[in-house]
Parts: C-alpha cells; sequence; structure tokens
C-alpha cells in the first residue's frame, strides 16, 4: 500500500473513490463543493436516509453523474462542530473497513477536514493509516493459496491536503504512520508463526536479518553455554525441559549520539507455554504459541525505530525460551540462582516468563539504561483485570508510567496503571530460597510485577503485561502487533521528534 498527498480541489480529482465526512442534515465542505457540481445528487442522496447521521455509518455510492471520482465513500460524521478523538475513530474505523472491501484501486482521503478536540492533522493522518494498514493485514504465509478470502484491490490513498504546511505534516505522519505499521506487521507475523515454525532460534534469525536490513542494528545472540557462565540459572531453567536451544538475543539500535545513554526494551519471548511439570489444561493452548508477543514488539519496535531514523539509542533484548515437560525439566520445588545472586524457588513451573525476564532485567544493568522497559505476555489476570482494552503498566517511577500512559493513549494503544505496593509483594515469601516465583492467587499480575522489581532496583523500569492485547481469540484469533505504537510514540516523545 503506498500513501501520498494530493493537493487542489478534491471534488475535482480523478480517483476511483472519493472518501469524504457528510454531516447527513446538510453537506458542507467538499461534500458541499462535490454537490454544487452534481447538480445536487448528494442531498438527495442524504435525504433518501440510507446512511444514518452517526459516526461508525457509512454509504459507498457507485456513478454520480458529472463527479470525476468513479466512486463516493460517505462517512457520517454526525452533528457535532468538534468530534472527541474517539467518534473520529469510529469514523476513520468504518471508513477504512470499506475501503478495504471496496473494488476501488486508490482513493482520496479527505477525512482531515473535521475538526477533531484537542487533535491536530497529524494525528489524524496516523490514525488513518494505523487504520488502514490494519485491516489490509492478513496472515497467510503458512496456506498453500495465499489471498483466499477477499482479494486487496486497494494500492493508494492520498491525503487531500489544502497547503504546503499541511502538505509537511501529512508527510511527517505517513513517515512515521509506516515506520510503525512495518514494525507492527513484523510483530503481528512472528507471533502468528506458530511454535514449530518461531523457535527461539527463529527469533534470533528474525533479529539478525534485521541486523542485515539496517546499518543502525547490530544482533548478538547469546548461547545457553554463555548464558550459563553469566550465571542466569533462572533463564535456564525454563528451557531445562525442551530440546529447542534457549536464546537471550540482544539488539542495538545507534540513533543517538555515542555516549547517551539507550532506553532498554525487555521482551519476553516464550515461543510455546505448555507450563511445564506444572501443566497447562488443554482449552485454547494453542494460543500459547503467542507467549512470546513481547518479544516480538521488541522486535517490531526495534525494527519501526530503525526505519523512523529516530535519534536515540535502544537496546532490544529478547529472552527466548520453550517452556517445556520433558527429562530434566525443572520441578516445583527446585531452587536455582538467579544472575543476580537472589535464589528462587519456583513453586509453579508456568509461571516462568518471570524466571526468563529477572535474568534478562539483570543484564540490561550493563547498558546503565535511562529507562527499562519490560513487555510480557505474563498472567492471565491481567486480563481478566482489564480485559483486552488495556495493556496494564507497573512500574517503579510515576512519570515513566504516566509518559507511557500518554503514549498509549494518542496512538489509541491504550494502557492502564496499576498499582505495585510493597504489600503485594509479601506473599512471594519462601521458606527455602530469597524469594518464591509465585504468591498468592489474588492480585497475581501485580503479584508478578512484584517479583520482577526485585530485579530491577537499579534504573528507572516499567513493565507492560500484554496478556490481554498482545492478540484477538474467537473468529479474528491473531496477534495485534501491540503494544509496538504505544512503544514506538514513547521513544518518539522521549527523542522530541517533530510532528
Ligand atoms: N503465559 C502465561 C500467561 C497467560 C495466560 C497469558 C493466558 C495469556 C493468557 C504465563 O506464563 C502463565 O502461565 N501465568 C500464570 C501464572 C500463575 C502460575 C501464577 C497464570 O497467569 O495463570
Ligand atoms: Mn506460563
Ligand atoms: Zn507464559
Amino acid at each position: 500500500m503506498r500513501f501520498t498527498t494530493k493537493t487542489g480541489k478534491p471534488e475535482n480529482a480523478e480517483t476511483e473513490c472519493l472518501v469524504i465526512p457528510v454531516d447527513a442534515a446538510k453537506p458542507e465542505g467538499v461534500a458541499a463543493a462535490l454537490d454544487g457540481q452534481i447538480k445536487g445528487q448528494l442531498a438527495k442522496i442524504l435525504a433518501a436516509g440510507d446512511l444514518e447521521n452517526k459516526p461508525g455509518k457509512v454509504l459507498m455510492v457507485p456513478g454520480l453523474e458529472g463527479a470525476p471520482a468513479t466512486r463516493a465513500l460517505l462517512v457520517a460524521r454526525g452533528k457535532s462542530k468538534e468530534l472527541e478523538p474517539g467518534e473520529y475513530g469510529k469514523m476513520v474505523e468504518a471508513a477504512a473497513t470499506a475501503l478495504r472491501g471496496a473494488a476501488a484501486a486508490d482513493a482520496l482521503w479527505c477525512l482531515g477536514e473535521v475538526p477533531v478536540k484537542e487533535r491536530d492533522t497529524y494525528w489524524k493522518v496516523r490514525l488513518a493509516l494505523h487504520s488502514l494498514s490494519s485491516h489490509i493485514y492478513r496472515f497467510d504465509l503458512l496456506k498453500s493459496k495465499h489471498d483466499t478470502d477477499t482479494p486487496l484491490k486497494l494500492k493508494r490513498v492520498s491525503f487531500a491536503v489544502a497547503d504546503r504546511d499541511e502538505r509537511t505534516s501529512v508527510n511527517r505522519a505517513i513517515r512515521h504512520g509506516s515506520g510503525i505499521d512495518e514494525g507492527m506487521r513484523l510483530a503481528r507475523d512472528l507471533g502468528n508463526l506458530p511454535s514449530n515454525h518461531c523457535t527461539p532460534s527463529d527469533l534470533a534469525r528474525q533479529a539478525r536479518k534485521l541486523a542485515t536490513q539496517y546499518e543502525s542494528i547490530t544482533t548478538r545472540v547469546i548461547d545457553e553455554r554463555r548464558m550459563k557462565q553469566l550465571g542466569m540459572g533462572s533463564l535456564l531453567s525454563v528451557t531445562a525441559g525442551t530440546r529447542e536451544p534457549a536464546r537471550l538475543i540482544v539488539m542495538e539500535y545507534k540513533g543517538g549520539r555515542t555516549r547517551q545513554a539507550p532506553h532498554v526494551l525487555v521482551g519476553k519471548g516464550i515461543t510455546f507455554d505448555t507450563g511445564g511439570i506444572s501443566l497447562k489444561p488443554p482449552a485454547a493452548m494453542d494460543e500459547m504459541k503467542f507467549d512470546m508477543c513481547g518479544a516480538a514488539s521488541v522486535i517490531g519496535t526495534i525494527a519501526a525505530c530503525a526505519k523512523i531514523e529516530l535519534p536515540l539509542n535502544i537496546v532490544g533484548i529478547v529472552a527466548a525460551a520453550e517452556n517445556m515437560p520433558g527429562d530434566g525439566a525443572t520441578k516445583p520445588g527446585d531452587i536455582v540462582t538467579s544472575m543476580s545472586g537472589l535464589t528462587i524457588e519456583i513453586l509453579n513451573t508456568d509461571a516462568e516468563g518471570r524466571l526468563v525476564l529477572c535474568d534478562a532485567l539483570t543484564y540490561a544493568e550493563r547498558y546503565k539504561p535511562r529507562a527499562v522497559i519490560d513487555v510480557a505476555t505474563l498472567t492471565g489476570a491481567c486480563v481478566v483485570a482489564l480485559g483486552r482494552h488495556a495493556s496494564g503498566i507497573f512500574a517503579n517511577d510515576d512519570g515513566l508510567a504516566r509518559e507511557l500512559m500518554a503514549a498509549g493513549e494518542f496512538t489509541g494503544d491504550r494502557a492502564w496503571q496499576m498499582p505495585l505496593w510493597e504489600e503485594y509483594g509479601q506473599t512471594l515469601h519462601s521458606n527455602f530460597a530469597d524469594v518464591a516465583n509465585v504468591g498468592g492467587r489474588e492480585g497475581s499480575s501485580i503479584v508478578a510485577a512484584s517479583f520482577l522489581s526485585r530485579f530491577a532496583r537499579k534504573f528507572k523500569w516499567a513493565h507492560l503485561d500484554i496478556a490481554g492485547t498482545a492478540w484477538l481469540t474467537g473468529t479474528k484469533k491473531g496477534a495485534t502487533g501491540r503494544p509496538v505504537p504505544l512503544l514506538v510514540q514513547f521513544l518518539m516523545n522521549r527523542a522530541k521528534v517533530a510532528q
């Protein structure tokens, strides 16, 4: 899909689909101009009442006589003068859905003329691009016949711009939005790949591939022998039951000055989580192929930042392993020594995410980072608490949590801060080791975060629990690519990139 800008009067444009906002009560802006040209056909269509006047409703109208456009997609904007961002989002979603299924090869997007509260052109274009890209995405790598459902006709979308200034911000939004889209796509592909096609070694291969694609990225892969030397007994305990070798993947993106302290992203990369000896029940266990979505989002975010050429240094650390029962597997009650020196009593081998993350967090210390953010499909309890709309944020620094929430709000990839009070960690007490890997069932997302916080004492740190947001279930089953938009936006804000 290509995105471009277009100046000039939209009503005169030769396009296969003119996407225009309409207030069913009376045509305004582009709609009014078009209606003047086509002798009131539009007003007549609106008066017929087939298009309900509220955001989220659209009507495709082919063959308007006298208009150079092949068809017009009428997008209801409702009566309010200025729309809430969420209402505008509904308009954009509906328009993107209609365009995805339409026969038009190109479209001229004119929804930018609708005023939105506290939002500018840049944001509107970012939203449109995000929405269109998400709708176009299909995962058919493993189907013998590609493109089995509705083949995509749409090849190009142009954004109507009024003047030079607007063109500058629209182009910027296209550049940023395309970078983020590329990162999301990569994260979704990796997430959707099943565990026999996406092993820790496959993730490492992908990270190495990025290093060949971008000069700004270097990738190093730490194998189990080196992990042992580093003292990563916790990470190694998770991989003990599988034949698939674990990998600690380190990607360094250099976009800032040499001495600038990096932001470190840490991703949970469990390529399949059976639960280990504390075996999971069979229902929906296939979805545990998504247990590496944190890792995928870290890889995707690094790719996006490289594409956008963000002036910042970023390190991505992926802790990749498969969690299997088997000969040699870790057993409940086993005690291991983490890289930090803390000993851990593993009471439940299904609480493996924290076990790989804690060693990766300790490894992050060597970068003297400005901040560390880990991303993990960590707890089922987070899905219970927040549903599938928001990722959970846990942080040892409220400012950092607020910045992440703001980035999520801006991109529509929302997250919500949860408390991380000391009391929640009390249940992690062990009679035999420094700490246990599980505590009480109540508030167990916070207990998990509390476990991680013990390995994040040396830097500003936030943990994103994406168990509810990384993938969808049911008929729409598939990876979402979240929280790539949130992370890239956060880093863009940190880099003070112009919008
Ligand atoms: N990967 C799971 C968390 C998960 C489960 C995410 C279901 C999304 C849907 C994680 O490794 C896990 O098994 N967590 C346990 C922790 C428990 C043993 C303390 C959980 O959430 O039940
Ligand atoms: Mn588990
Ligand atoms: Zn897991």
